[in-house]
């Protein structure tokens, strides 16, 4: 019988050092011995978004005694692993170097081989982990940097069906929440003030609503927030509130579209498959309301809704390690030790760069 495979997972893309141990079951289940993310929130809140420099400081500060904490947790010695698995992009150079580098100096060190893991991966594949998904299945990846809705055909084996135009989710939410004096992150405190909020007052735009395309654009929605609140100046606490549930509703509608052509046309090409399913990731999935939007659009065409526990929906790197398994488990090749870090690295390498795409850089 084979035997249990175990990884250590590094990330360090963005604004959360990580580091987790990660096991894969001879019947493929995994099973997460240990999950230790720091986030620097506080470091950039100050900033309103996240600093490079600040970020890759942190990370270095973080990452050793965060990996010696992972190991800990797991009873498993570096030795004793199967292999390392570090995020090699996208994000921020200067922390993925942090990671990669270190990712390197372990494996190297202990002979081990290693797995430099596109992040976005990491988002893909967690559902498999957390709920032994197969292939293939769409996901809808919504944080600060992306938004992407993306066939899942296999391990390595992805297909862009859809982008962002211009600005991510995430950032819309966090730019509508600094423009009514909300603080950062966004997301959160515009979901806070649209509970007591009319979705009804204010109409704004659904950006491509009615293409056929699949692909989405939210900087529009962001200059009618901007026009709406200095339209009616003085903002009160209750304006802020009706902006931030007609801002939620004009998103909730917008995926409801987007996303609803995205399960038609993976209907009509996969017409033999009976397990359909969307996956979500990403901080935005947080969202109480796009989730039931979505969760009830699955029910209505017949798709299984899969919205992984909070912590693996947001950057982690259980996902890191568990992309590492998968690649070992499917024979993969490890990655040579000259493997260079990459801001930009898209899943689909045949999808096109849209304008604007991924304007803030790095973040997924
Ligand atoms: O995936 P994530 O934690 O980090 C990266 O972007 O890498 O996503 C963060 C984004 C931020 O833009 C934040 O405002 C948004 O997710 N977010 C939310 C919610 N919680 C976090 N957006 C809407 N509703 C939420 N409840
Ligand atoms: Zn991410």
């Amino acid at each position: 019988m084979p035997a249990i495979q175990s990884i250590l997972g590094i990330e360090t893309s963005c604004d959360e050092t990580a580091a987790a141990v990660v096991l894969r079951h001879p019947d493929g289940r995994g099973e997460i011995v240990s999950n230790v993310v720091l986030s620097q929130l506080e470091e950039h809140s100050a900033y309103g978004g996240v600093v490079p420099e600040i970020a890759a400081r942190a990370h270095v500060e973080a990452l050793d005694s965060l990996i010696a904490e992972a190991l800990l947790q797991s009873g498993k010695t570096l030795g004793a692993l199967d292999a390392i698995a570090a995020t090699a992009g996208p994000g921020l150079i200067g922390g993925l170097i942090v990671g990669l580098m270190t990712g390197k100096a372990i494996a190297r060190a202990c002979d081990k081989p290693l797995f430099a893991v596109n992040h976005l991966e990491g988002h893909a594949l967690t559902a498999r982990l957390t709920d032994q998904l197969s292939f293939p299945y769409l996901m809808l990846l919504v944080s600060g940097g992306h938004t992407q809705l993306i066939l899942v055909r296999g391990v390595g084996d992805y297909e862009r069906w859809g982008t962002t135009i211009d600005d991510a989710l995430g950032e819309a939410f966090d730019k509508t929440a600094k423009l009514l004096g909300l603080p950062y992150p966004g997301g959160p405190a515009v979901e806070r003030a649209a509970l007591s909020g009319n979705p009804k007052r204010f109409v704004f735009p659904r950006p491509l609503v009615g293409e056929t395309r699949l692909d989405f654009s939210f900087s529009g929605l962001k200059t009618a927030v901007r026009q709406a609140a200095t339209s009616i100046e003085p903002v009160t606490e209750a304006d802020v509130a009706d902006i931030c549930a007609s801002f939620q509703n004009a998103v909730s509608r917008t995926l409801k579209d987007r996303i609803g052509r995205g399960l038609e046309r993976f209907s009509a090409e996969f017409p033999a498959e009976k397990a359909r399913a969307l996956v979500v990731a990403g901080g935005v999935a947080a969202n109480r309301e796009l989730r039931q939007t979505l969760s009830d659009l699955c029910a209505a065409k017949g798709f299984r809704f899969v919205a992984p526990p909070h912590a693996l929906c947001t950057d982690n790197a259980a996902m890191i390690a568990w992309a590492g398994l998968e690649r070992l488990a499917a024979g993969l090749s490890p990655d040579g030790f000259d493997t260079q870090p990459r801001s930009r690295w898209p899943l689909d390498q045949k999808a096109e760069t849209l304008i604007g795409y991924g304007k803030r850089g790095a973040k997924a």
